[in-house]
């Protein structure tokens, strides 16, 4: 099937990226949030991105302009109707996103494909919420959007093999690498990852290092390009926590169980860049480690 229109649900960090890349690649995007701030700061933040982009000599002055001109934005959900392909990226919390597929069902044509970027939710249990379990996918993207190569495609048990190869050549038309992933927790990426960045807290948790001698060991001892504590920040601490609590209940494994430390800083509202404090504190002109 040809994808020529992108509806993307959610301006956020990966919402933007994601409208970035697909608008970059030539597709139409119309990107949805209920907040009219949240989409004018989501365009204002691909502008400068993809300027980032124009001055490094990646992306050309003309690619930009023709790239900002196929992006539209939207706060009505049942705009999103006509897309051929629509990218659910709103917040990580199965009742936030089964609510959206409920209100663009009744609204979307018969060939669209739905997708989601959850990280760890089941794409399975998503897809039976919808009248197409088939022409549903998982669809995930990496932080930054714009410069992290790959995208995790995950199958649901009924998702069809037509489904597949469309999300598949989408992906090369960006200029990514997909990574076939199967629907069971977390996936690929972030059943690796998660705990090993929940490690890190614990680490943190019991003193064997500080916030900044457990970040300079993986970065300079392992050649990871930020510290685990520094990348939890960046990720989120409020998406890290759901991540591990989506592991420990659904593999049932205690060795997925959510370091106290990290729900500490997750109920203060510490949650890492957004919030301007997390295991760095973000409020002066360098982060300074708040352990
Ligand atoms: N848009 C466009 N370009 C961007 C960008 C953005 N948002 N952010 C960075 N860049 C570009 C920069 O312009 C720069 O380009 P050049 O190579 O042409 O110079 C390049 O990316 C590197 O950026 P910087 O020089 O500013 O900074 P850096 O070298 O420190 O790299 C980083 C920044 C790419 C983020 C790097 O630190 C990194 O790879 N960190 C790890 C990121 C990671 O692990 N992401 C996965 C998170 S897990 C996830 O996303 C899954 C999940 O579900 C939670």
């Amino acid at each position: 099937m040809d994808i020529k229109t992108v509806g993307v649900v959610g301006a956020g960090q990966m919402g933007s990226g994601i409208a970035h890349v697909f608008a970059l690649a030539g597709y139409d995007v119309l990107l949805n949030d209920i907040s009219e701030d949240a989409l004018r700061k989501a365009v204002d933040l691909i502008d400068r991105n993809i300027g980032r982009q124009v001055s490094r000599g990646k992306v050309s002055a003309e690619d930009k302009d023709a790239a900002m001109a196929r992006i539209r934005t939207t706060t009505k959900l049942p705009d999103l109707g006509p897309s051929d392909l629509i990218i659910e990226a709103a917040t990580e919390r199965e009742t936030v996103k089964q609510a959206i597929f409920e209100d663009l069902l009744p609204h979307i044509q018969p060939h669209t494909i739905l997708t989601s970027n959850t990280s760890s939710i089941s794409i399975t249990r998503l897809a039976s919420r919808t009248d197409r379990p088939e022409r549903f996918m998982g669809f995930h993207f990496m932080n930054p959007v714009p410069v992290m190569q790959l995208v995790e495609l995950i199958r649901g048990i009924a998702t069809d093999e037509a489904t597949y190869k469309t999300l598949h050549a989408v992906v090369e038309k960006l200029g990514k690498t997909s990574a076939s992933a199967e629907d069971f927790p977390a996936f690929i990426v972030n059943r690796i990852l998660m705990p090993m960045i929940n490690e890190a807290v614990y680490t943190l948790y019991e003193g064997v290092g500080s916030v900044k001698s457990i970040d300079e060991s993986l970065k300079l001892g392992a050649n990871h390009p930020m510290g685990p504590l520094e990348l939890a920040d960046f990720i989120g601490l409020d998406t890290c926590l759901a991540i591990m609590n989506v592991l420990h209940d659904g593999l049932a494994d205690t060795k997925y169980r959510p370091c106290p430390l990290l729900t500490k800083y997750v109920e203060a509202g510490w949650l890492g860049r957004k919030t301007e404090r997390g295991f760095y504190d973000y409020r002066g002109d360098e982060p300074v480690p708040t352990r």
